[in-house]
């Protein structure tokens, strides 16, 4: 690898689990015209997914990107499962006519998701799901390994929730200790043991690079036991260090951070340890095993992308609960009110509690389906139109992704090469207009460094 390519390409960039991302949204439709669009592409074979953020967390980690609120009060978890509740019956009312639609998918994320009981994840299931499971029904839930109980992976299983996200971050103990996240190896492993022998239908962890005092060494030592246990998925983010917009962050000690070609190597040097124990690269920062659910799906070009990130199987309607959730249609986005206590009265009050949002363009759709091609197959393909695009506004920036061999383009594709596939972020933004009519603006959303 070039490493020089770093330093040429290393910039702001969104990370694009939507399109357009967030910050270009330009204001929330009419409560009418959401649930209008909702109620017209509604297919009850498809069904719709559904993701419910659980914001609370018992202890703040220094690195945390997350929307999340620090209690330990574990009794704020009723008024927000009443909530979550009560917004669900009130989208039923408003977008479905009262008639509960089928579920694809249900996807717990957070915060951490459990913080709630056992009783509640059954309740608030049984509630979700009073129209149905589809046939393919997949369940996942984000765990944090320092605070799960048997009960709740008893639960979990006997509920469908088959799916298992671990925050594993790093193994190394002064990683750990600068993150505040303390998490030994042997609760992981004895975590990881119980799950298998649950059968959970797949297992991943999430893993970050670029996190304080983390060197080449610590790296293949955390690699080296992530691989003893052979996870289904492995999610390995790039730390996104946004202080002056994430307080908690200022706790980091910013002359530990590897950084620009450091960074960089850290990732090279996990990748190539997982690949060589025949993981698959599947897109960003994601790699799979060999007959998982993701590797089979990429294989099979079946992969797709939302704001969870990789998925097998993705409805045209994505209805989030809970506060900061964000909602998909092919019509628009919706995102929910983020302060806690105001979702919920928001909730009680029987209101939908979005507060901003985003209609689609045609030309946003166009945007949307390639930069989702790339990212989830590793090539695209143009009409005319899209191409002379490209060539008459882009030109250079195209050249020089050719000649620095992270990309072909024959014809009416375009095709990531190996060397281009750390750079997928940078070749996604070909295709966003919206960051292109803001270049070289003084000021403007700040998005994380692209390695
Ligand atoms: C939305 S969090 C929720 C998971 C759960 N709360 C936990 O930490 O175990 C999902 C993942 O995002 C990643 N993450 C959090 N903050 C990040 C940051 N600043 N940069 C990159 N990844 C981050 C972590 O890998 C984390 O496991
Ligand atoms: S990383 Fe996860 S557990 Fe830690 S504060 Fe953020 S959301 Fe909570």
């Amino acid at each position: 690898m070039d490493l020089s390519l770093v330093a040429k390409y290393d910039r702001p960039i969104p990370r694009y689990t939507s399109y357009p991302p967030v910050p270009f949204w330009t204001g929330a439709p009419s409560p009418s015209l959401w649930a209008q669009g909702l109620a017209e592409h509604y297919d009850p074979l498809r069904g719709v997914d559904l993701y419910l953020h659980i914001p609370f967390c018992q202890e703040l980690c220094s690195y945390c990107g997350c929307h999340r609120v620090i209690t330990k009060n574990l009794a704020r978890q009723d008024a927000y499962v009443e909530a979550l509740s009560k917004e669900w019956t009130s989208k039923i009312q408003n977008a479905f006519n009262g008639q509960p639609p089928r579920i694809n998918s249900i996807h717990f994320g957070g915060g951490t998701p459990n913080f709630l009981t056992p009783e509640n994840f059954e309740k608030l299931l049984n509630h979700l799901t009073q129209g149905g499971k589809s046939a393919h029904f997949i369940g996942a839930v984000e765990v944090d390994p320092r605070t799960i109980k048997e009960e709740h992976l008893t639960t979990f299983k006997k509920l469908g929730l088959s799916r298992i996200s671990l925050g594993i971050q790093d193994f190394d103990d002064r990683v750990q200790t600068e993150i505040k996240r303390i998490q030994p190896y042997p609760l992981i492993e004895a975590l990881f043991k119980t799950l298998r022998s649950l059968n959970f239908e797949s297992i991943n962890f999430d893993l970050i690079y670029g996190l304080p005092a983390q060197t080449e060494a610590t790296i293949e030592d955390t690699f080296a036991k992530v691989l003893t246990l052979g996870p289904d998925h492995i999610a390995f983010y790039s730390y996104a260090h946004l202080p002056t917009k994430l307080k908690n962050q200022l706790l980091i000690k910013e002359n530990l951070l590897p950084r620009g070609v450091d960074k960089f190597k850290l990732f090279l040097r996990a990748r190539s340890l997982v690949k060589a124990s025949s993981y698959v690269d599947i897109g960003m920062d994601h790699f799979a095993r060999p007959g998982s659910p993701l590797s089979k799906a990429f294989l099979e070009r079946r992969l797709q992308r939302s704001f969870m990130g990789y998925t097998v199987q993705k409805s045209n309607i994505l209805i989030g609960l809970g506060a900061s959730s964000i909602s998909a249609s092919p019509v628009a986005y919706v995102q929910n009110e983020k302060d806690v206590k105001l979702y919920e009265s928001l909730c009680l009050q029987g209101n939908l509690p979005h507060t901003t949002g985003h209609i689609l363009s045609p030309q946003d759709k166009e945007a949307e389906t390639l930069i989702q091609d790339l990212m989830c197959h590793g090539d695209v393909r143009l009409s005319e139109s899209q191409k002379s695009d490209i060539q008459n506004h882009l030109k250079e920036d195209l050249q020089e992704f050719i000649k620095d061999d992270l990309l072909h383009f024959s014809d009416d594709q375009m095709i990531l090469t190996e060397k281009g596939r750390p750079f997928m972020r940078n070749i996604a933004a070909l295709f966003d207009h919206h960051l292109r009519a803001r270049q070289g603006a003084a000021t403007g959303p700040r998005f994380s460094q692209s390695i």
